[in-house]
């Protein structure tokens, strides 16, 4: 039998990108300088002119009108904005504002991320976020891109996945500046950035009061599924729930109650009080990938992570699972019912789109299931409108709707973006389209 699923009439369909990864010679910044030492980067690459988007801003707007999409979610570049301390550039602001006006035009909703990944370079020479200036900074870079753009934006992100972030700076030392600390070490960095939050959340709030628009601020969590190695392993469960809390719901927990909290024996000990953070989250936005499998380990942090052999899995060879995406909404539901929630990012490096098309639709259907079931979706953005820059695993992994010709810098639509197009202009699921079993 055929199944079909309406969205509501206001669902935000929507694609999302970040600064560094498409524009190009973000050349203040703390990746730029990093890139340059081989090593680094898979092959050796650096991030260049990337997909030029710099200068193609009016070419991309067009893709997405081609996508029929009603919010596009995108970063500002910190690193251009202030390019030495204090030192303000006004040209990068004006760019960034005739991008809102362009989108605008098109009938596409804003949804600004003020921090994804990259740091100047002059904040990360003074400490990046273990510099006890760190929070003041980006209240003040908060307010001079809220007096240039602020009343043209309604959804802002303050920080894009934090503990993603933390995790491959401090721990991995795969993401500048290259740490390779203890769970302990991410305590330091984790209070400033929510410090800046917090910051960031009053400013934005209080300007557009004072301009009398409307303000909602939010953070983009990186929310994964943590599910035991063996599910009938004591300690593999242990772990499962121990890593699950840590990395999926810390943060969270702290923009609801203003406390960073977190112990466990041996382990691990956090207990900060952050001032006016409680309360700083008006919608629940997550970017959703894949599945970690944890098995305990006896050495120090005490877990590994597994991904089976046999699970379907994308370029990166991070497992496909959509079912993931509905347990994570009814779960957040569980604990925010007061918070409507949007999927900030969710999509597949796949080259060959030989497996989006299924992807789109399976994720989509978990989702639809989760809003039949009553958790508030709000809205869909897709990983991403274009390939692009992915951090340290360079340009190979391909996650574009449409792919990209870093040779001719042409953008050529994959069979998958004629699918969410088609998805977002009727607004509605319908079984036989895909080949979800
Ligand atoms: C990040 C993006 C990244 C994507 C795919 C997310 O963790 O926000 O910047 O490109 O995942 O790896």
């Amino acid at each position: 039998m055929k199944k079909t699923f309406s969205f509501p009439k206001n669902f935000k369909w929507g694609v999302a990108t970040a600064a560094h990864q498409i524009e190009g010679n973000n050349i203040h910044s703390d990746w730029w300088h990093w890139e340059q030492t081989p090593g680094r980067v898979k092959n050796n690459e650096r991030s260049g002119l990337a997909c030029d988007h710099w200068a193609r801003v009016n070419e991309d707007i067009q893709l997405m009108k081609n996508l029929h999409i009603k919010q596009y979610r995108f970063s500002v570049e910190w690193a251009r904005i202030e390019t030495a301390q204090g030192v303000w550039n006004e040209e990068a602001l004006k760019h960034y504002k005739e991008e809102l006006a362009l989108l605008r035009a098109a009938g596409i909703e804003p949804m600004v991320t003020l921090h994804h990944f990259t740091l100047p370079f002059w904040v990360a020479e003074l400490g990046g976020f273990e510099w006890h200036g760190f929070a003041e900074a980006f209240a003040k870079y908060t307010e001079v891109v809220y007096e240039a753009i602020g009343t043209q934006v309604i959804d802002w992100i303050t920080f894009n996945e934090p503990m993603v972030l933390f995790a491959a700076s401090y721990i991995a030392g795969v993401f500048p500046p290259q740490k390779k600390g203890s769970l302990q070490s991410l305590q330091v960095p984790m209070v400033n950035l929510l410090k800046a939050h917090a910051k960031a959340y009053q400013i934005l709030h209080a300007r557009a009061k004072q301009a009398s628009v409307q303000a909602r601020v939010g953070v983009a969590h990186h929310l994964r599924i943590f599910d035991p190695a063996c599910a009938y392993h004591p300690l593999d469960l242990l772990m499962a729930k121990i890593s699950e809390d840590f990395f999926n719901w810390t943060i969270p927990q702290a923009l609801r109650t203003g406390q960073l909290q977190f112990y466990v024996p041996f382990l691990l000990s956090m207990n900060v009080s952050i001032p006016d953070l409680a309360g700083t989250q008006d919608y629940f936005g997550f970017n959703y990938y894949s599945r970690d499998f944890v098995k305990f380990s006896f050495r120090p942090p005490f877990f590994k992570i597994k991904v089976p052999a046999t699970a379907p899995k994308n370029d990166l060879d991070w497992e496909i699972y959509p079912e993931g995406l509905n347990r994570l909404l009814l779960e957040i539901h569980d604990r925010y019912p007061d918070l409507s929630i949007s999927i900030t990012e969710n999509g597949i490096a796949d080259a060959k789109d030989s497996q989006r098309i299924k992807f789109l639709n399976d994720h989509l259907w978990q989702m639809a299931e989760a809003m039949k079931a009553g958790v508030p979706v709000e809205g869909y953005s897709h990983w991403s409108l274009l390939d692009n820059f992915e951090w340290n695993s360079g340009f190979s992994p391909r996650f574009g709707l449409y792919e990209l010709d870093y040779v001719t810098m042409k953008r050529i639509a994959r069979p998958s973006a004629l699918v969410y197009a088609k998805i977002v202009v009727e607004n509605q699921l319908l079984t036989g389209q895909e080949t979800r079993s």
